[in-house]
């Protein structure tokens, strides 16, 4: 009698169906999961409607930001030309950008050029070049709402090699968005990216992942990219969390700049891509968030 009522009660999450047949589905598969001592999102992780709105304004936001980089960047400019394009954009249509002095972090936008992995600083002495590949890391806050992307850039002529490693990076992430779907798990998404990665002779950065998203920053759960299908988190409709891995063109070793404390670098000094796309787990599959 009591689950009848339950299951009749409109959903928690605000889509005005009941909750038998809205997120009240899963409710068998979460208490197999959870005796299974499979990791699954608690409520907290799972997002309102209204939530979900206002992450998608803040991913409008974010996106417009990345586009305005893509109309802008060049042979010539500097990171730092970057990082006042993504502020000047950003405050523009009213949002902050979430780098902005994130635990100590100077800029608002990680710039990484080349064997730089992630977390470069921008900076008005460094120069893109020809042949430069780049990533632009870019992070958003609108009314409290967090949204997080990244995209690659190709800097006039770049080496075959180099351009072969952002496309076919950027074609990883979409064999893990592929995986992306209520009831999979998180471990199908990284065994889809690393197989990719690996079939192209790449290697996967291992300390640094994906995250969950939304009214901070970083959340759970934490997205690893060398993980094997049927692990991990249960993945359930309104959790929102970040495919970007870090692909290596040689050995997936790193290390972290001693001097900045921020900047990470591949080990044998070869080239490094990333694409970060922001995904939300809906009834059907995945919505892209963030891009
Ligand atoms: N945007 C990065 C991410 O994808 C986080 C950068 S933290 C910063 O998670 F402080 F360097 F901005
Ligand atoms: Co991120």
């Amino acid at each position: 009698m009591m689950k009848r009522l339950m299951l009749r009660n409109s959903c928690w999450c605000g889509s005005g169906k009941k909750y038998g047949e809205c997120h009240g589905r899963y409710d068998e598969a979460v208490a197999l999961a959870k005796k299974q001592r499979r990791l699954v999102p608690g409520r907290k992780l799972l997002k309102t409607v209204e939530q979900l709105d206002g992450m998608r304004r803040s991913a409008a936001v974010n996106i417009a930001v990345l586009d305005y980089v893509a109309e802008n960047i060049a042979e010539g400019i500097t990171t730092g030309d970057i990082d006042r394009m993504v502020y000047e954009k950003t405050t523009q249509m009213h949002g902050i950008p979430a780098p902005l002095n994130y635990e100590g972090f100077p800029k608002s936008v990680c710039v990484s050029v080349n064997n730089e992995v992630c977390h470069g600083i921008p900076s008005d002495k460094r120069v893109l070049k020809d042949g430069d590949i780049v990533n632009v890391d870019c992070s958003t806050i609108l009314d409290g709402y967090f949204s997080d992307s990244s995209r690659m850039f190709c800097i006039g002529n770049v080496s075959e090699e180099n351009r072969l490693l952002v496309e076919r990076t950027k074609e990883c992430v979409e064999k893990g968005l592929e995986q992306v779907r209520p009831l999979g798990f998180l471990g199908d998404v990284g065994q889809a990216v690393n197989d990719c990665a690996r079939s192209y002779g790449y290697s996967v950065v291992r300390e640094i992942g994906g995250h969950g998203i939304g009214l901070k920053f970083h959340e759970d759960p934490w997205v690893s990219f060398v993980t094997r299908k049927n692990t991990g988190m249960l993945l359930l409709p309104g959790l929102v969390f970040t495919i970007e891995p870090m692909v290596n063109l040689g050995k997936s070793r790193i290390f972290t700049d001693r001097k900045n404390g921020w900047t990470v670098y591949t080990g044998d000094g070869k080239p490094s891509a990333q694409w970060e796309y922001m995904v939300l787990v809906t009834d059907t599959g995945y919505e892209v968030m963030s891009y």
